[in-house]
């Protein structure tokens, strides 16, 4: 098992496949950046195979694809499908701006993928544009297509923006209803020039739970899920959404998760700097024990939770480098 110093379990591996992304949501990669990672550096899929042998042998049972947008990598369906197979490993999900996820939701259920997360900020094609820097209708082609292949639950993921699309938290939560889907909403964080820009637009979320109870019936619910969302169900429906709430009420004390970037670095967390290269054992043939020792000895040094508040200008890299 991977228990860190403060008593939580680790057994959430969030995998970066890519830093690249076709979006430039101005809150994750700004039109501005530079410097992404260069394709010798790449873990390929083999490595990333060993790798999640690892984490699975030291206890990890859920990973997370994630970028960037996990679908500009040419070799995911390959990833998902070695993932996949990894003794151990109970839960293969995927978080993803659904642009390509018309032509791709069929491939990667078939590779294994069980789960998908779908950011939409806003059902608005002047917004979406304006936050994304790209098209809606693809994204909601992708989203059907996503629940033709029947894997279930959905998860909408919104980034809460005043001033920007906090009048369409009400239409936003119609629209899941519809389509059976679940429906987050997520605090923005500083991380980045692009995350500390959004902070002009941060909304406590607390502020939108209690306007959307002055609307409907909010009761605690049970949803599927390793993350950081609490949830509840509305009115007597079947809809289920959930309050992501990094800044207003950080869930730190009860962290499971770990990063691993598209080069091999280990980040011990989305708010910190420590991080410990596994690239270089990977590719100087470490055994299996010289690399679970490395992670281990990582996870001793897991750091006890962001400091968002007090230091917002502290991460320097952008969200897309991890993605989230
Ligand atoms: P499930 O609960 O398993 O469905 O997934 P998830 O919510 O962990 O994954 P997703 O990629 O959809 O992340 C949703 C949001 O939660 C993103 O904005 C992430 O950045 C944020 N998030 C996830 N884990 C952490 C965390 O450890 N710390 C912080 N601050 N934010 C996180
Ligand atoms: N603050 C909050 N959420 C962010 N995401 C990306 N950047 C930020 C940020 N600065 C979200 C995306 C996606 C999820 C994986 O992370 O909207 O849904
Ligand atoms: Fe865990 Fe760090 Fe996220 Fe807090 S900010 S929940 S400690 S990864």
């Amino acid at each position: 098992m991977l228990n860190d110093p403060f008593g939580r379990k680790i057994d959430y591996l969030r995998l970066s496949v890519t830093d690249r992304c076709d979006f430039r949501c101005f809150y994750c990669l700004p039109k501005s950046h530079r410097g992404f990672e260069t394709p010798d550096d790449w873990l390929t899929p083999a490595e990333t195979e060993r790798l999640v042998a690892q984490f699975a042998a030291l206890g990890v049972r859920h990973v997370r694809l994630t970028g960037g947008e996990p679908l500009v990598r040419k070799e995911l369906t390959e990833i998902a499908s070695r993932i996949a197979t990894v003794p151990g490993i109970e839960e293969l999900s995927l978080s993803t701006n659904a642009s390509r996820l018309d032509r791709f939701a069929e491939p990667l259920s078939q590779a294994g993928v069980t789960r998908l997360n779908i950011s939409l900020d806003s059902l608005d094609e002047g917004k979406f544009k304006q936050i994304t820097g790209s098209r809606l209708q693809p994204v909601l082609a992708g989203i059907e297509a996503a629940s033709a292949t029947g894997l279930s639950p959905i998860k909408i993921n919104m980034v809460v923006m005043r001033g920007l699309n906090d009048d369409e938290v009400e239409k936003m939560v119609e629209y899941c209803l519809a389509h059976n889907l679940t429906l987050r909403f997520i605090e923005t964080m500083p991380v980045g020039e692009g995350g500390q820009a959004a902070t002009e637009r941060y909304i406590p979320l607390t502020e939108i739970e209690a306007r959307l109870r002055r609307r409907y019936k909010l009761q605690t619910a049970a949803m599927q899920g390793s993350g950081p969302a609490r949830y509840f169900q509305v009115d007597d429906t079947g809809l289920v959404i959930g309050f992501i709430t990094p800044q207003s009420q950080h869930f730190c004390e009860t962290c499971n998760r770990v990063r691993v970037s598209v080069s091999g670095d280990l980040h011990l967390c989305l708010g910190q700097e420590d991080k410990l290269a596994l690239r270089p054992l990977l590719r100087q043939g470490a055994s299996d024990e010289v690399l679970q020792q490395a992670i281990r000895a990582a996870i001793a040094r897991k750091p006890e939770r962001h400091h968002f508040n007090e230091t917002p200008t502290a991460i320097i890299r952008p969200m897309s480098a991890l993605g989230g």
